[in-house]
């Protein structure tokens, strides 16, 4: 079988699409949406005054974006943001911070790997002998950037955490919790919750700027540690959210097991995670696998898998709810 010219383009795109991701983070990194008024064109030599750049380059990159989207060439080198592009605006659920994430950290890993591929060992391990997580906490620039796109990506859980009944939660322990683009905008949702963001002692300064922030350090508290050594006992319900992704099922086990110790007998725990879908159909979960093979050794699972994790974990899955983000719901036993 012979594939026609649509297959050979086809093919093409997806050769180049670190192109795009390249393009699309530079734009996230001269903030240019920013420099745009929503709404209103702006002529391009205008905008690469704005942000320090050569305004030839800068029309080529965005003219590329406009024909994924982005932007709108209004009239010639004119351009306004459309609602995609708007997603890039600084702010706390902006996703900026992911093209950037994206192109500076994720890309230069994924040149890497075949080596992955051959070995199952991700890049960082491969390359220094030590774990994505070690490197952050020797790195506060990118460790900066990683939480902030965390918070970035973690709006469209919140849809998840409202499948869940909160009504008889009193305090909720988010474990690797990051600077708590989770469980903060919850701790709005949800007035009567008092939460404990857990993380990295490394995490600790921006975690307490985002609580500030919020305006919630009546509500919450940070606390560090290793969830693998111990997680903060005594609460209601633990909440683990794209935490089991990035570890193996070993680990993950591990995780698993020093919240179930954690927990009081009627606790709850609430891992929100996506699922892999059965069949060849897309889906980013697909995607975001390869994130995690290459740049943390974890691994995107199925329902099933989920399930069997619990079980092996003193756990039992009692509800999947949401439509995806799914938000996995567990009673110890
Ligand atoms: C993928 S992020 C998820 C952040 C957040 N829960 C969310 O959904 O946006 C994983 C988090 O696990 C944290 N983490 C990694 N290793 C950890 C450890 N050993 N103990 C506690 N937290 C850890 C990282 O610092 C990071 O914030």
């Amino acid at each position: 079988m012979i594939a026609g010219p649509n297959g050979r383009a086809r093919l093409t795109r997806l050769a180049t699409g670190h192109i795009l991701t390249a393009a699309l983070s530079a734009v996230a990194e001269l903030g240019v949406v920013d420099v745009m008024p929503v709404g209103e064109p702006r002529q391009v030599d205008d905008l690469a005054m704005r942000v320090d750049a050569d305004a030839d380059a800068l029309h080529r990159v965005m003219r590329a974006l406009a024909a994924e989207g982005l932007f709108v060439e209004v009239e010639p080198r004119a351009f306004a943001t459309t609602e995609l592009g708007e997603l890039l605006r600084d702010g706390p659920q902006s996703l900026r911070y992911v093209a950037l994430l994206h192109g500076r950290q994720t890309m230069p890993l994924f040149c890497d790997i075949v080596g992955t591929v051959r070995t199952g060992v991700p890049v960082p391990v491969r390359r220094e002998g030590r774990t994505r997580w070690d490197q952050l906490a020797d790195d506060p620039e990118q460790a900066a950037l990683f939480n902030r796109a965390m918070r970035g990506r973690a709006a469209r859980l919140r849809e998840a955490l409202r499948a869940v009944d909160w009504s008889d939660v009193h305090t909720v322990v988010d474990v690797g919790g990051g600077i708590g683009g989770v469980v903060l905008p919850h701790l709005a949702d949800e007035r009567h919750l008092h939460g404990v963001l857990f993380d990295l002692p490394h995490v600790e300064a921006d975690a307490k700027a985002a609580i500030a922030e919020a305006a919630l350090a009546d509500r919450c508290d940070f606390a560090g540690g290793d969830f693998f050594h111990a997680v903060p006992s005594g609460a209601d319900a633990y909440l683990l959210s794209n935490v089991l992704h990035d570890w193996g099922d070993e680990d993950a086990r591990r995780i698993l097991g020093a919240t179930r110790a954690a927990m009081q007998p009627d606790a709850r725990l609430v891992v929100l995670e996506d699922l892999v879908p059965p069949g060849d159909d897309p889906h980013p979960v697909k995607i975001l696998d390869l994130q995690m093979l290459v740049a943390l050794g974890g691994r995107e699972r199925s329902e099933a898998e989920f399930a069997a994790l619990f079980a092996a974990s003193g756990f039992e899955l009692a509800d999947v709810a949401g439509t995806g983000p799914y938000a996995l719901v567990g009673r110890p036993v």
